[in-house]
């Protein structure tokens, strides 16, 4: 965290002028507005939610508009870790949020790996890969509303 915040990152969000942290923290939660807002289509989906829609037609566009609000956030996010790292160092909330965003990862490499999902865009499921699925599609909407409620909830301890 000390190496972090006197890192040329550091300096820079805290000496660029008042208004750096405020411009990197709304890209932070337009990040995460895309990144869950993606995610929770795609995992109500998978739950079970509008079957009459291909599976096709709402992971393509879900999962290209997930990865670019992950990569935004991921970015900022650092930005704003850098900016006074070692004041988040007995923060409970942080130690969720991380925890919470590895798990998070784990299990979208976790569905990557399925079967059922690398098939998906080229047959139909049957019921049981279905309901594979949608252990996949619970699992992430814990793990995000958990990064979602911890990263809020940092600010207030
Ligand atoms: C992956 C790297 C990430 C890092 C290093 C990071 C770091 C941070 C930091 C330092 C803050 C400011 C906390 C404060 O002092 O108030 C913050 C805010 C926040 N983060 Fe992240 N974050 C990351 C990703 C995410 C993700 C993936 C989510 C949710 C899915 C998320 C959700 C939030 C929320 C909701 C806030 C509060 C924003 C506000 O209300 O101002 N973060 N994050």
């Amino acid at each position: 965290m000390a190496w972090l915040q006197g890192s040329a990152l550091g300096h820079a969000m805290r000496e660029s002028g008042v208004w750096t942290y405020g411009v990197v923290n709304l890209a932070h939660i337009l990040g995460i507005a895309s990144l869950f807002g993606s995610v929770l289509i795609l995992d109500l989906r998978l739950l079970g939610l509008w079957r009459g829609v291909p599976l096709p037609a709402i992971t393509n566009p879900t999962v290209r508009v997930a990865r670019l609000g992950f990569g935004l956030a991921l970015i900022t996010g650092i930005s704003m870790l850098a900016t006074k790292a070692t004041d988040y160092a007995g923060n409970p909330f942080f130690y969720i949020k991380f925890p919470a965003i590895g798990l998070g990862l784990l299990n979208v490499a976790a569905l990557n790996f399925s079967r059922a999902w690398k098939e998906h865009k080229t047959r139909d499921l049957s019921a049981r890969e279905q309901s594979r699925l949608a252990v996949f599609g619970g699992l992430s909407l814990v793990c995000w509303l958990t990064a979602i409620s911890c990263g809020r909830m940092i600010g207030y301890w």
